[in-house]
């Protein structure tokens, strides 16, 4: 494959963004198909699949809604708080919820492949996303462990990783530009990242 200045250029440029800033439109049916084949691309040793996403929009955004609110409370929480959680979990065009199914006694792949694989999907999955002109963030929480959630998202043995927001980012679509990235933490550089194994 030729040098791709493009796509290398959209690895670079994806920032993530939560779902307050996101409007609609957020992806339809055949850009959710285009996000779940980029997913698939991504490494996977033997080819487990070891997740699946389950897309939650229109209506099933306040049922999703009314949860987060309930683990919120059960939190500890205050009702205003509870509320503020809710309103965020709907403020989402599109939500894609992202559960692992690893299997713990895999012969060939460990468990640590598994997630790995996950993790490629998610990665390649926010790349498609921003390719195609969306914003989004993946989110979790302690709510992730929540047994109302975990039992709207997931088959026994399976584990909710998160949910990822997305939308089209609200400044873009207003004219005024992307929104620049709130970043916590200081992320490493290459130079870092980066060694010479010598062999000595
Ligand atoms: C599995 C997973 C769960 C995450 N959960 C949260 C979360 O609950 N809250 C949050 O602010 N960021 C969370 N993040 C981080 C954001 O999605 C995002 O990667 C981070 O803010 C860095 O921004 P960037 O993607 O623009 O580099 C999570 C990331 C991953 C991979």
């Amino acid at each position: 494959m030729p040098r791709n200045d493009a796509l290398l250029q959209g690895l670079l440029s994806r920032r993530s963004l939560g779902g307050k800033h996101l409007v609609e439109p957020g992806p339809d049916d055949a850009q959710l198909q285009l996000l779940a084949q980029a997913a698939l691309r991504a490494p996977d040793h033997a080819l487990l699949t070891p997740y699946r996403l389950r897309v939650v929009r229109g209506a099933a955004r306040e049922a999703m809604a009314r949860l987060f609110e309930r683990a919120a409370l059960d939190a500890g929480k205050d009702a205003a708080g509870a509320a503020l959680d809710a309103e965020r979990a709907r403020a989402a065009p599109v939500t894609v919820v992202l559960v692992a199914r690893i299997d713990q006694g895999h012969p060939l792949v460990p468990a640590h492949e598994q997630w790995i694989a996950v993790g490629a999907a998610l990665a390649n999955l926010l790349n498609a996303a921003h390719a195609l002109g969306f914003a989004g963030k993946m989110l979790s929480g302690a709510k992730v462990r929540h047994p109302a959630l975990v039992q709207a998202f997931c088959a026994p043995g399976e584990t909710l990783v998160g949910w990822v927001a997305l939308g089209t980012d609200a400044r873009a679509a207003s004219g005024h530009g992307t929104r620049a990235a709130g970043e916590r933490g200081t992320r490493a550089t290459a130079a870092e990242l980066l060694a010479d194994w010598t062999g000595a």
